[in-house]
């Protein structure tokens, strides 16, 4: 689908998503942060829509991006690394961001340390997929398709 104003996905990384080809591959799977990307892009033209990356080890700067994603996408998915677990700056931006939001994580988080176990941004999203790695984001992606009803 050519992109356009209604199928565009935004993929949003947050505090050392940039650095998961160095981490635990245990629970981060062992590609880089470009294979992550390559691989979540391909699931967006098989599904269909248009996907676009941001990342940022900033938390400020990540809630401007925030600000600015109801001018740049239709949908957003949200992988904020432990930032999911405290930021309420972060949350708080979310639930205003004016967009549809997936909550995604690599590992199990559920499975994790307690600290791990809460998330701050969940209530702002429409979904919370963890523990299924790079496939976790093909679903956001489907979840997202369906919700703006492409
Ligand atoms: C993560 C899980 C977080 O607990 C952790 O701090 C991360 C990555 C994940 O994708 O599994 O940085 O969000």
């Amino acid at each position: 689908m050519p992109i356009g104003h209604n199928n565009r996905i935004y993929v949003m990384h947050g505090v050392n998503l940039d650095q998961i080809g160095r981490r635990d591959p245990a629970h981060y799977g062992g590609m880089t942060y470009l294979q992550l990307e390559q691989a979540i892009d391909a699931f967006a033209v098989e599904l269909d829509v248009n996907a676009r990356f941001y990342k940022s080890n900033h938390e400020g700067e990540f809630v401007e991006e925030l600000h600015r994603v109801i001018d740049l996408a239709d949908a957003a998915i949200i992988n904020a690394g432990a930032w999911s677990h405290y930021s309420r700056a972060i949350g708080d931006a979310l639930t205003f961001a004016g967009v549809p939001a997936v909550e995604v994580h690599l590992s199990d988080v559920m499975a994790r340390e307690p600290w791990r176990q809460v998330s701050v941004l969940s209530d702002a999203c429409v979904a919370t997929i963890s523990g299924k790695g790079v496939d976790g984001y093909r679903e956001a992606l489907v979840i997202l398709k369906q919700k703006l009803g492409l």
